[in-house]
């Protein structure tokens, strides 16, 4: 199996685990997991908040209007949806769409960490405040952090995080909006840089899963499980360049 095609498979593993998951009380509601879509071999991924009304119908993420945006601001870079992976901090569309709760941030991070870790993006997008705090493991919000780039340890390796306005947000505020078109046009050469200097690899067996945003046990780290909060290393500018393929070898949301 190619490494593409058993990372495919790996992550459509996790896609069926979480597609039965009971882990919240949103199972009760939702109509559909919305599990994330896009190439398994993506080297930008884009992390929103929780599905809406269209996308818990669909089953796909970013389906509405915002969705529409994206797309939109990903053509003025020349991507498309499928050079890229979308996904969600909350799996399951919260019931009229309020605002995530810890409970059901705790409760899914799992999947995400997990969808971070066998993607091995260069570059993560959060888009808006609750994905944004979540991978940062800090609650300074978006207003203060969209379209400044740091090195993060997530999971086991190094990312080049990019908080960047929620689309939502910036259908209603034109200047947001302008904002958010300038930050998006920065991605290119972010990703042109390649992957972050990585931690050294762990010496040890796997530790076990911890949570994306807690403090990592003292005696543990680096471990592959490590939390999306930790500090990477300072960047190393010669690190050779990632481009994203041109066209994905692996496509999701297409189950
Ligand atoms: N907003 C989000 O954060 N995610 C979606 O999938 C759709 C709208």
């Amino acid at each position: 199996m190619s490494p593409a095609t058993e990372r495919r498979e790996l992550l459509k593993a996790v896609y069926d685990e979480a597609k039965e998951c009971t882990r919240c009380p949103l199972h009760q509601t939702r109509t559909t997991v919305v599990f994330g879509a896009g190439s398994a071999d993506a080297g930008l991924m884009f992390i929103g908040e929780a599905p809406g009304a269209n996308e818990d119908r669909m089953g796909l993420p970013f389906v509405g209007q915002a969705g529409k945006l994206l797309d939109k601001l990903l053509g003025e870079i020349g991507l498309e949806r499928g050079d890229v992976f979308i996904a969600n901090v909350l799996k399951c569309r919260p019931p009229g769409n309020r605002d995530p709760q810890p409970r059901e941030i705790e409760s899914c991070q799992d999947y995400l960490r997990r969808q971070v870790q066998l993607i091995e993006p260069t570059v993560i997008c959060t888009l808006g405040n609750f994905s944004t705090k979540l991978l940062r493991g800090d609650p300074t919000g978006i207003s203060r952090l969209h379209g400044q780039d740091e090195a993060r340890v997530i999971g086991a390796r190094a990312v080049r995080l990019f908080p960047l306005y929620h689309p939502a947000a910036a259908l209603y505020t034109p200047s947001m909006l302008e904002t958010l078109r300038a930050d998006f046009q920065r991605l290119p050469a972010l990703l042109e840089l390649g992957p972050p200097e990585q931690p050294p690899a762990p010496e040890q067996s796997p530790a076990p899963e911890a949570p994306l945003a807690e403090e990592p046990e003292p005696e543990q780290p680096p471990a592959p499980e490590a939390p999306l909060a930790e500090e990477a290393e300072p960047e190393q500018p010669e690190q050779p360049p990632v481009s994203v393929p041109e066209r994905p070898a692996a496509q999701l949301g297409l189950f």
